[in-house]
Formats: C-alpha cells, sequence, structure tokens
C-alpha cells in the first residue's frame, strides 16, 4: 500500500460554528493505480488533496504514506518524504514563468541534492518521452496551455514520487488538449507505477482511471458508473 488513510476528519470555523468538510474519509492507494474522485464544487476535494499530501493536517484520523505514520514525522523528514514520494499537478500549472521548461524539471530534484548532470538527463528523458523535447529551452509563457499542464505533470513525476494527486490538471483545457495529456498520464502510469489520485470534473479522465470514487457527505465512495 503506497498511501493509507484511515477515518480522516477536517473541519473549518466558520462565523456561525464550524463547517465539517471531511467526516472519517478512508482512502487507500496502491502502486499504480488510477483513481478520480469527482463530486460537487464545496464538497471538500482539494482539502482532502492537500491532507493527502502532506501540506495541511487533519484534524484527527490517520494517514500513512510508503508505512510512514505521517503525524510521527517531524519538519525535515516530512518534507523529504513530500518530495521523494508525493507529486502534485494543480488546475493552473504553477510553473516558474522566469525558467525555461527544462530549469522547471531540474529545479524539484535540487530539494533530493541530486547530480546537476543527472537531473538534467531525467528531465530530458521524460521531455523526449512525451515529444516536449523541442520545447526545453522555451519559458512557460512561450508554449501552450495544453504543453504547459503536460510539463506540469512531468514535474510532478521528476522525483519518481509512488503517488501523483492532480486537481482538476485538465480544468481549463479544450478537449483534444485534455485527452492528450490523460493519454500522456495513463502512458506514464504505465511505465514508472506511479498511482493517481486526480480531481476531476471531466468524464473523459474518469473514464480512463480504472477506480472512480464520488465526494459524498465528506466520505469517498465508490462510483457505479463503470
Ligand atoms: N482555508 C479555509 N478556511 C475556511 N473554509 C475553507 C477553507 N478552505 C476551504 N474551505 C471551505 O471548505 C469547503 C471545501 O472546500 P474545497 O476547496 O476542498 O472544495 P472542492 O471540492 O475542492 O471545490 P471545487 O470543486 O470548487 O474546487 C468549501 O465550502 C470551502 O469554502
Ligand atoms: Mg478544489
Amino acid at each position: 500500500m503506497i498511501l493509507k488513510a484511515k477515518n480522516i476528519r477536517k473541519s473549518y470555523p466558520t462565523s456561525i460554528g464550524s463547517l465539517e468538510v471531511l467526516k472519517g474519509l478512508d482512502l487507500s492507494i496502491t502502486k499504480g493505480e488510477m483513481i478520480s474522485v469527482t463530486g460537487p464544487s464545496g464538497c471538500g476535494k482539494s482539502t482532502l488533496l492537500n491532507i493527502l499530501g502532506t501540506l495541511d493536517r487533519a484534524d484527527s484520523g490517520s494517514l500513512e504514506i510508503e508505512d510512514q505514520l505521517v503525524a510521527e514525522l517531524d519538519d525535515e523528514h516530512l518534507s523529504r518524504l513530500r518530495s521523494e514520494s508525493i507529486g502534485f499537478v494543480f488546475q493552473f500549472h504553477h510553473l516558474l514563468p522566469e525558467f525555461s521548461v527544462l530549469e522547471n524539471l531540474i529545479i524539484p530534484q535540487r530539494l533530493l541534492r541530486r547530480a546537476e548532470v543527472d537531473s538534467r538527463e531525467r528531465a530530458l528523458e521524460l521531455l523526449e518521452k512525451v515529444g516536449l523535447s523541442e520545447r526545453a529551452d522555451h519559458r512557460p509563457g512561450a508554449i501552450s496551455g495544453g504543453e504547459r499542464q503536460r510539463v506540469a505533470v512531468l514535474r510532478a513525476l521528476v522525483n519518481r514520487p509512488s503517488v501523483v494527486l492532480a486537481d482538476e490538471p485538465t480544468g481549463n483545457l479544450d478537449v483534444d488538449a485534455a485527452s492528450k495529456l490523460m493519454e500522456m498520464i495513463s502512458s506514464l502510469a504505465g511505465d514508472f507505477g506511479q498511482a493517481f489520485l486526480i480531481v476531476t470534473h471531466n468524464p473523459v479522465v474518469a473514464a480512463i482511471c480504472l477506480r472512480n470514487l464520488k465526494m459524498e457527505d465528506g466520505q469517498l465512495i465508490s462510483s457505479p458508473e463503470k
């Protein structure tokens, strides 16, 4: 098991009390799984990804990533786990605008103190794999929206994490660009054995994922569509 979340609860304080968003949610992810998560706006999908990605903490419950209990890790070990084991993809790419595509793929590897030549080689290998080698020296502002999202996925994969958490990665793409992104994700997931948890409103994305989950009343349930 790559990730195991048990009885996760999260509330936010509001002016009229507290808003319970996650209400005892359970989720287990195994190696190489592709999972989609759907649910109405405001139901808690991003809240969940932030907690699973250790960017935020649950109020209660337990989270294990690669057999390590997240609550027991100090800040240093937690950030190491985050760099090594988890990749993030956001709705808007969050690439660094002042750096080239290649540099955007090299920078995250510095956190792992990987040799610069190896980092460069790894970045070029990924770009080659998805047919973006010719864009290596472009800045993010000088490639298309679909290409930017594909680079954002590569960035999430560059440190070979065991799980990639993606929050509406196709949110601002048209149908063609979204399909292309999903094809790339599923071929990379097959090659490298990473698991993907993808929050999406896009039926194309859900169709490609073998496991479909729906967020309902602060819990995840199997979606009956397939
Ligand atoms: N930092 C915060 N403080 C207070 N309330 C918050 C905070 N973050 C989110 N919320 C509230 O918690 C609920 C869940 O938010 P979340 O962002 O997880 O929803 P979502 O399912 O990702 O929605 P969307 O599909 O619109 O992105 C919402 O009602 C939101 O207003
Ligand atoms: Mg969200």
